[in-house]
């Protein structure tokens, strides 16, 4: 793998790297401890950030709901977007097993407990009720706990909107302890639930930690 040359520019040195290699050393080096959203670690591809804001903006959606928070750098990116997007109507709902260290804006309601629970599952659902939804899958990212949370969660996105699969980067890269992840999971629910597809336009980076995680819903009928 090429090297990151320390003194001169980067950039001219690892021109010749691949993508393979690119992915391997943000996954290595960067995205655990170097991605930082006002101070607080974000565990995102940032090319995904910006693609999700287009996303938030171009279908005017008032809540998202986060599964997976972790040290929370995306939950206040999501708050701040949407506040800004949508001033008083901006709702974060963000699911983890733990709660963060952070202190939560008040745009966040954080519900503490396994995703697929029924409880958890009860209390999303009461939060978005009467909303327009969008949501992020981004906590177990087993095959089978991901196609739970598509089928569980799935309803609570609004037409137009998006269930978005993080991680499925596992699949492609072939990390064999992470596998099978999310993209197996959503070609099984694309294919058995014709309410949403799989979007790949919003693959335009071609750097993303969602292959095949974009999944719109294009109809209000599941
Ligand atoms: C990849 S991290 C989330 C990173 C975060 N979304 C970000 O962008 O910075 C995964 C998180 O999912 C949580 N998690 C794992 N399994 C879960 C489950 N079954 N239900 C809810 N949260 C879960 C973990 O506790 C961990 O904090």
């Amino acid at each position: 793998m090429a090297e990151m040359n320390a003194g001169g520019s980067g950039l001219k040195a690892n021109l010749e790297m691949t993508l393979r290699e690119w992915i391997e050393r943000y996954q290595r080096e960067i995205v655990f401890d170097q991605v930082h959203y006002r101070g607080v670690q974000t565990w995102k591809n940032v090319l995904d950030l910006w693609v999700l804001q287009e996303i938030l903006w171009e279908t005017a959606v008032d809540t998202v709901i986060e599964i997976g928070v972790r040290h929370g750098g995306t939950t206040l990116w999501l708050a701040d977007m949407l506040r800004t997007f949508r001033a008083d109507d901006a709702l974060v709902i963000a699911i983890d097993l733990e709660p963060p260290a952070i202190q939560l804006p008040p745009e966040v309601r954080f519900i503490n407990g396994d995703s697929i629970a029924p409880t958890t599952v009860e209390k999303a659902r009461g939060l978005a009720a009467g909303r327009k939804a969008l949501v992020i899958a981004d906590g177990n990212h087993a095959a089978g706990h991901v196609l739970q949370e598509m089928r569980l969660y799935g309803p609570l996105v609004a037409e137009g909107s998006y269930f978005i699969a993080e991680d499925g980067i596992v699949d492609v890269m072939e990390w064999k302890e992470f596998t099978p992840g999310p993209t197996v999971a959503a070609h099984q629910f694309v294919a058995e639930n014709d309410a949403f597809i799989m979007d790949r336009s919003r693959e335009k980076f071609l750097l993303t930690y969602a292959p095949d995680g974009f999944l719109k819903r294009v109809r209000a009928a599941l």
